[in-house]
């Protein structure tokens, strides 16, 4: 896969070079391109910013650099682009749609800073390419870098060889195979600790025992949790 990000802020994504998204990368599994918004300026002071028509408070991201952006990384690159644009009016970021943007070939992060993009370029994006509009969450951020970087880690690791033990995939928290519920407790050596026991099940070897014990208890944690993932009845 190839992932491009396009930022006025591009040290965010240094940190993407370590552990396992800067192992995919130095594998090849990911190609990673890092690009400076306003390197597409040509005023003095390399804007990309304006105020907004109509008036009111905060900057607009003016369009003319994104434009150029955007041409510049259709050239590097033949495969089909879909960008992606962090924006707390998107579509919620689930574990589904992780694995919606895992299966395409070219991801393009457009990190919006401001009151955000030019609706033009949006819409000039939706004319030309795959356009996702993607929310964190109900909550602002200052930019759509610290959204990039999230999704681009969860994104990164389910694509295929990037998790040495691919079945700890299909065991994590929203995954399906886990029928989308929160994962169990986990605990490792030493058995006691602070004078707290590991749950005896877990030391007795029985593997049937185990599974059931730990579905009990991703059921419980997300019914106490988190009630919305389970189904209306209270079933899951
Ligand atoms: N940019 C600002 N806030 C955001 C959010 N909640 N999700 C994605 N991008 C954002």
């Amino acid at each position: 896969m190839r992932i491009d990000v396009v930022s006025i802020f591009p040290d965010y994504f240094a940190p993407l070079h370590l552990s396992l998204v800067g192992k995919a990368i130095s594998s090849g599994i990911v190609e990673l391109g890092v690009h400076d918004l306003r390197g597409w300026t040509h005023d003095r002071h390399n804007t990309t910013d304006d105020t907004p028509y109509g008036g009111g408070a905060g900057m607009v991201m003016k369009p003319e650099p994104w434009g150029e952006a955007l041409d510049a990384l259709e050239e590097l690159d033949p495969a089909p682009m879909t960008i992606v644009v962090p924006t707390p009016a998107g579509r919620p970021f689930t574990q589904e749609l992780a694995y919606e943007l895992a299966a395409k070939q070219r991801l393009v992060f457009a990190c919006g800073r401001y009151e955000g993009i030019d609706q033009r370029v949006i819409d000039h994006c939706v004319e030309h390419y795959e356009v996702i509009e993607v929310s964190l969450g109900d909550y602002v951020l200052n930019g759509g870098e610290v959204a990039s970087l999230a999704v681009i880690e969860a994104v990164v690791r389910l694509l295929p060889g990037v998790i040495g033990n691919p079945e700890s995939l299909t065991e994590e928290s929203h995954s399906a195979g886990n029928g989308s519920l929160l994962e169990y407790p986990n605990y490792t050596k030493p058995p006691v600790w602070r004078g707290r026991e590991v749950p005896q099940v877990l030391l007795s070897g029985n593997h049937g025992l185990v599974a059931k014990w730990r579905r009990e208890q991703a059921v419980e944690r997300t019914r106490s949790r988190r009630p919305d993932l389970l189904a209306p009845d209270g079933r899951d």
